[in-house]
């Protein structure tokens, strides 16, 4: 059957090597460029979501997340180590899976890639709202979120969206940088590195010491597994498993250092230090971030941090450093268009590929014979991820995001058992330490986190999906 119809490891390595890249990333860089693409909107705004779903238990969700990332992580890193080639868990699933399965996992690689853009711009431009209202500048309040979200004013009412004129507006920028032919630069990404772990730094340095236990109490006001409730006004799926579904937003980006494969020093040692360590290191990072927000304002559903869309910067408000906290938001505004940069990126490298397969047309991998870049991809993918950022509130997109993510992360997991039966022999620079019980346990932990999203993000996965049989039966079978 022709749809079953694999792309040969040896075919997909050769095609790599006719244009290999210098190999100079070490262990340092990697990890640097994974916290570079990890820490973004999951920490900075998410947080909020995530008490509002767990209350203080959110840590526990923050953890739960945490390992089924890790998990997803070694199988990330031995196909990485085995098919250094870009295209990520879309090319692994055409090596192993077949045709078929690669569409579908492209297809739901849109919604890691693409919708997480447009979730990251939402979040960004919570910050830049925070920081125009204290320099007196005062947008329209239907112009601050979409339609389907609603806008705390100062008074305390509250304001149904329309436009989220500033997501809009930067999703439509990075578009423009891309067409002109940005990319990841090591160094400009070692200078946001540092301004994110600065701004975490200091709001945990700030905050760690200005703890009161009594704001932990109590400690699962929505219970652990997922259920509905109605909080300020809307019914929610909440609990702490929900909350790591959700917050499992904030890990995704570590796919990122398998991407580059194919430029780094000893791939074997340093592609699992890459991955494995920029997630450690994030990981920390958020418990501490979560911890201290939690005791120092509390972390109550319904209450203030849960429903604030700034809320680092407004818990260094609360506990007397408002300079400071415009300070962190400054950070997050600086700091997170990168993310939503790398984002768009990888949608647009996915596209790519597809399109050469001849699974998406040809037209659409043009490249742009001055700025050397795929334009029309380019400029397709910005005005959707524009769109979504507009139109969507930050938990929703990111929740969407997520069901594509796990998919994905559960076919790379299975894809990596199904190598070692097929192709035991093959070198593997990285192997998954008893894989036997890690890939097997990373695609239960993604089913379970899916099954906790809400209802409406399953559903919409699943239209999702069979859109894309369509489309592949009409269009891309044929091809
Ligand atoms: N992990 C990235 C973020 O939180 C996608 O923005």
């Amino acid at each position: 059957m022709i749809f079953w119809r694999v792309k040969p490891l040896e075919q997909i390595l050769a095609n790599a090597e006719k244009k290999s890249l210098k190999r100079q990333l070490g262990p340092w860089q990697l990890t640097m460029l994974g916290i570079g693409a990890i820490i973004g909107t999951g920490i900075f705004v998410l947080t909020s979501v995530a008490a509002n779903s767990a209350g203080p238990a959110m840590m526990i969700s923050f953890v739960i997340a945490a390992v089924v990332c890790g998990l997803a992580a070694l199988a990330y890193a031995e196909l990485a180590s085995m098919v250094p080639v870009s295209g990520s868990a879309y090319t692994y699933s055409y090596a192993v899976m077949g045709e078929l399965v690669a569409w579908i996992v492209g297809w739901a690689l849109v919604l890691e890639y693409a919708v997480a853009a447009g979730a990251v711009a939402v979040g960004w431009s919570g910050y830049m709202h925070g920081i125009l209202r204290e320099i007196g500048i005062h947008l329209p309040a239907t112009l601050m979120a979409g339609p389907f979200d609603t806008i705390t004013l100062e008074d305390g009412s509250t304001v149904q969206g329309s436009f989220n004129v500033l997501a809009f507006a930067i999703s439509l920028l990075i578009m423009v940088l891309l067409v002109l032919g940005t990319s990841k630069s090591a160094k400009f990404n070692a200078v946001l590195v540092f301004i994110k772990l600065a701004a975490l730094g200091l709001f945990i340095a700030l905050a760690l010491p200005a703890i009161d236990g009594a704001n932990f109490q109590p400690f699962m006001p929505n219970g652990f597994f997922a259920n509905e409730q109605e909080i300020a006004g809307s019914v929610l799926t909440v609990g702490v498993t929900a909350a790591a579904a959700t917050i499992f937003f904030a890990y995704v980006g570590f796919d990122a250092v398998s991407t580059a494969a194919e430029e780094t020093v000893n791939p074997n040692r340093n592609m699992p230090i890459g991955i494995i360590g920029s997630l450690g290191i994030c990981t920390i990072i958020y418990l501490l971030v979560a911890a201290a927000a939690t005791g120092t304002v509390g972390a109550q559903p319904g209450g203030e941090l849960a429903m604030s869309k700034e809320p680092l910067a407004f818990v260094l408000r609360e506990i007397g450093y408002p300079w400071i906290g415009t300070l962190v938001a400054v950070a997050a505004g600086l700091a997170l268009p990168s993310v939503i940069l790398m984002m768009m990126y990888g949608q647009t490298r996915i596209f790519f590929v597809m399109s050469r397969d001849g699974l998406l047309p040809e037209r659409l991998s043009v490249v742009h014979p001055r700025f050397h870049t795929p334009h029309v991809i380019t400029i397709i993918t910005g005005v959707g991820v524009s769109v979504f950022a507009a139109l969507f509130p930050v938990r929703m997109l990111a929740d969407i995001s997520n069901s594509g993510t796990l998919f994905a992360f559960a076919m790379v997991a299975l894809a990596v058992i199904i190598l070692r039966r097929t192709q035991p022999d093959r070198p593997r620079a990285f192997r998954v330490p008893a894989a036997w019980l890690v890939c097997p346990l990373a695609i239960f932990g993604c089913v379970f986190l899916f099954l906790n999203l809400s209802g409406h993000t399953e559903l919409l996965f699943l239209y999702w999906t069979l859109l894309g049989l369509v489309v592949y039966f009409l269009y891309g079978y044929r091809k």
